[in-house]
């Protein structure tokens, strides 16, 4: 048997302190399964003295000096579980650098600033895993980086962020509102220590960037990505798509397309959208997440699970843990990031999808027809129309063919400067065959 692995653990709440569980309950296994057991040597929190229950580990391994812990030459392998930008990065390339093997579920950091850390694990020859960091318990990442690596992968789609599906499945089955939803959400422990990452879309934006950086072998940074986030979906929206057939997901969509010129490029956007019931995305509730996969010669793969909470999350993260430690053992490390493909982004405005677009106008003759106008001036093609009357206004409900996103801001631009038009009460878009 060799010596044991020694971890420093960066974090103790409500990942961090499964990740010290399952490392207790599940030693001998982890043991058998390494070669050689793990021991933590140190952990970094902001409160050493704060109640963490009945949490298997001397208490006398806390310490507040998180980089001190990440120096010490008896650290393997650094774990790091707090989350945001600073001081982690600095941690974590001190680490790097070092030559000792990281294991993050910083979904923020990677997708700000991912490619400083890449190139400090090159630098250090040391391994960076991240499964934690999209999906929870969902092994995504491993899949994407080792078993599709021999082919193209043309369309990431799926609901990555746990707490805005929560939410959005709570509006829709149970009409429950928005705040309610949100504090259930952040007492089961899905939402960021600052639930705005989750409600406008910031760690789902995060998210896309991680997994279509490794879909399309191109460094994709949060600031490449579209975002929206579902602060702005009401119960009327909800009630709207329902009468379409419809449900509202926070989604998250990358593609790779090819021009008439033979360039490939990237666009990657994460919004609320109406997906028809019948589609698979539909049924995903609760915390759950799910993301389909399009890839030339794999087809369509989809992958399905828990994507929050602490012991899911800790799951994926002892899953790299193993791995890094069987790599520290062998003196070996996984193959280093691939972006060789370095594709360039396309804009939002390129993007072409269908839109819902719900109007309180007045109810006069000509205002449909005036409307209708507008939509024709900017080449965006009306589907179906829909009318119900309130009183002297009336509310209309334009769903629209594919149109580019540019063309239907400009439409959405001129509709507002009417005097008819009272309000643009929503701008949706709608995914799937409806
Ligand atoms: P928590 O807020 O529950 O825990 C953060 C931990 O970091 C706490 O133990 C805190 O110490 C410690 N900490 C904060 N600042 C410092 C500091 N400056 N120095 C040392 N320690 C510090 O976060 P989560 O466990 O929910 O999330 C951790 C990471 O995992 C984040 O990157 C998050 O995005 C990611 N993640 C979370 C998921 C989830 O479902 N929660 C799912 C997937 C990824 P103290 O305990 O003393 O306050
Ligand atoms: N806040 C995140 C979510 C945690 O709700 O999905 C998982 O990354």
């Amino acid at each position: 048997m060799s010596k044991s692995v020694r971890l420093a653990l960066l974090g103790c709440g409500t990942v961090g302190t499964e990740v010290v569980r399952l490392l207790h309950e599940q030693a001998t296994d982890l043991t058998a399964r390494i070669g050689a057991p793990l021991e933590i040597v140190g952990i970094a929190v902001r409160r050493p003295g704060r109640d963490r229950g009945d949490l298997p580990v001397d208490p006398g391994l806390f310490t507040t000096d998180a980089l001190g812990l990440v120096k010490r030459e008896d650290v393997d392998v650094v774990v790091e579980v707090v989350g945001g930008i600073e001081p982690a990065r600095t941690w974590l390339v001190e680490a790097l650098r070092a030559g000792k093997s990281v294991v993050t579920a910083n979904k923020a950091l990677l997708a700000e600033d991912g490619g400083t850390l890449h190139d400090a694990a090159t630098e250090g020859g040391a391994d960076l895993y991240y499964e934690a960091s999209v999906a929870g318990a969902i092994p995504l990442l491993r899949p994407l980086r080792e078993s599709l690596q021999g082919d193209t992968i043309n369309r990431v789609t799926g609901i990555v962020n746990g707490t805005t599906n929560f939410i959005l499945s709570a509006m829709d089955a149970t009409g429950a509102g928005f705040e309610e939803a949100l504090e259930e959400a952040t007492a089961l422990g899905y939402a960021e220590a600052d639930p705005t990452a989750d409600v406008e879309g910031f760690d789902a934006a995060a998210k896309a960037s991680i997994l279509a950086s490794l879909a399309f072998h191109t460094r994709v940074g949060a600031a490449d990505v579209y975002r929206e986030g579902i602060t702005a979906v009401s119960a009327r929206d909800v009630a709207s798509a329902k009468q379409m057939g419809c449900t509202i997901k926070l989604l998250c969509i990358a593609t790779r397309s090819v021009d008439s010129s033979g360039q490939a490029s990237v666009a990657v956007r994460v919004h609320p959208a109406m997906i028809p019931t019948s589609h698979p995305l539909a049924s995903v509730g609760d915390a759950f997440n799910a993301v389909f996969i399009e890839a030339e010669a794999a087809g369509q793969l989809m992958f399905y699970g828990r994507g929050a909470g602490g012991a899911p999350t800790a799951s994926a993260v002892l899953g790299d843990i193993v791995a890094v430690a069987r790599n520290h053992l062998a003196g070996t490390r996984a193959a280093s990031e691939s972006s060789y493909a370095d594709l360039p982004i396309r804009p939002m405005g390129e993007a072409v999808t269908r839109y819902h677009v719900s109007l309180d106008v007045a109810d006069r003759a000509g205002v449909l027809a005036a409307v209708a106008g507008i939509f024709a001036k900017h080449d965006v093609s009306i589907a179906t129309v829909r009318q119900s009357g309130r009183g002297d206004d009336a509310v209309l409900v334009i769903v629209t063919h594919g149109a580019p996103d540019a063309a239907l801001a400009a439409t959405v631009e001129e509709l507002r400067g009417l005097e008819f038009v009272r309000a643009i009460a929503s701008v949706l878009r709608v995914e799937g065959g409806v």
